[in-house]
């Protein structure tokens, strides 16, 4: 079997092949030259969120721990000779040029005044309007896909310059693993290598997305102060994490949780069917409404996938990831 296929087979099993064959079709019009290149866009989870106040320029000033978990998007990137970006994503309402991933590529196209366009194929796994960067992590994947395929000369500060100008979780997404993130979430301390290990109970992942989507300026706008927090849950996670111990539960704090689980009752329901299914740990990632459990043994995560499932959540079972350069393959 050649590099290609196999490749290929990894990511996209043979169902899956023919949907995205369907619903790409009209891609097949497009003129490509030159080669594909194929790259992974993780999710990410906020293991905390400290909101520690509203900054001048109407954002929030951040502390919050992320982390990549397996749960991914798919891309694919072709040269064409049509001179503009387009994205084909396998959810319809996606495929247009406001596209994080398609602005990502207009912005370098115009930065190295490159001739080629570029076709985005876009595969989605990740939920949208889930609080699981889905949208960042596809705009982060083609900043390094493009960089590294067209060996652009970017040096590591003036791409997470790039990243932030598109959005504030951007920037974490081009490193990804564990990371603290401050600022307005772009500013980014990877902790990975400062870990000795990961703590076992936090190997398995289990997501629940309830049946809607937030969006993330709307949770923000109507934060209280009184939800602010002074940086140290954020504090207490990377020092337990960095011991190789497990934080308090109470430690995965997350300044949104509280008014999102007051103004979404779906979301409050969720979460007691979590702990009732019998997850130790369960937090809020960003603004939701995506919640998170956190196990260490498959066994028990997948039996509690079994029982949301059958209570009609929609559930990933997902596990923490550290992703590397192989995740983006020029062919
Ligand atoms: O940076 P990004 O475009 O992803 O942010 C989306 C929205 O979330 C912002 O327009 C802002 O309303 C809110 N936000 C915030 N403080 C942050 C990050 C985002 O208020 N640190």
């Amino acid at each position: 079997m050649g590099y290609c296929a196999r490749f290929m087979g990894m990511m996209l099993d043979k169902s899956a092949i023919s949907m995205h064959n369907a619903r790409m079709g009209h891609a097949q019009r497009v003129q490509t030259s030159g080669s594909v290149c194929f790259a992974r866009a993780y999710a990410k989870i906020n293991l905390t969120l400290d909101v520690l106040g509203r900054r001048a320029d109407g954002y929030h000033a951040l502390a919050t721990v992320m982390q990549t978990v397996d749960l991914h998007d798919t891309l694919c990137l072709t040269a064409t000779d049509d001179n503009r970006v387009q994205v084909v994503c396998t959810r319809p309402e996606l495929s247009n040029e406001d596209n994080l991933a398609a602005r990502a590529a207009q912005l370098l196209r115009e930065r190295f005044a490159l001739q080629q366009g570029i076709l985005i194929e876009l595969y989605k796994r990740i939920p949208i309007a889930a609080g699981l960067g889905g949208g960042s992590s596809d705009a982060a994947a083609v900043l390094l896909a493009m960089r590294q395929w067209w060996q652009l000369s970017l040096s590591p500060s003036e791409l997470q310059e790039i990243a932030a100008s598109l959005g504030s979780d951007v920037p974490f997404f081009l490193t990804g693993g564990l990371a603290l993130c401050e600022g307005r979430g772009e500013q980014v301390t990877p902790l990975a290598a400062s870990l000795t290990n990961c703590p076992s109970s936090m190997r398995w992942v289990l997501l629940l997305k309830p049946a809607i989507g937030i969006a993330t300026a709307s949770v923000f706008s109507g934060l209280p102060a009184s939800d602010y927090t002074d940086g140290s849950y954020s504090r207490a996670v990377i020092s337990a994490l960095q011991a190789g111990s497990l934080p308090q539960p109470g430690d995965f704090h997350n300044s949104l949780e509280r008014s999102v689980l007051e103004r979404y009752p779906e979301v409050a329901q969720a979460k007691v069917d979590l702990l009732q299914a019998g997850s130790p740990i369960v937090g809020l990632s960003g603004s939701g409404p995506t919640l998170y459990a956190l196990f260490s043994e498959l066994s028990c995560a997948s039996l509690a996938q079994e029982r949301l499932q059958a209570q009609g959540y929609e559930m990933y079972l997902s596990h923490v990831i550290y992703p590397n350069q192989g995740d983006i393959r020029v062919l």
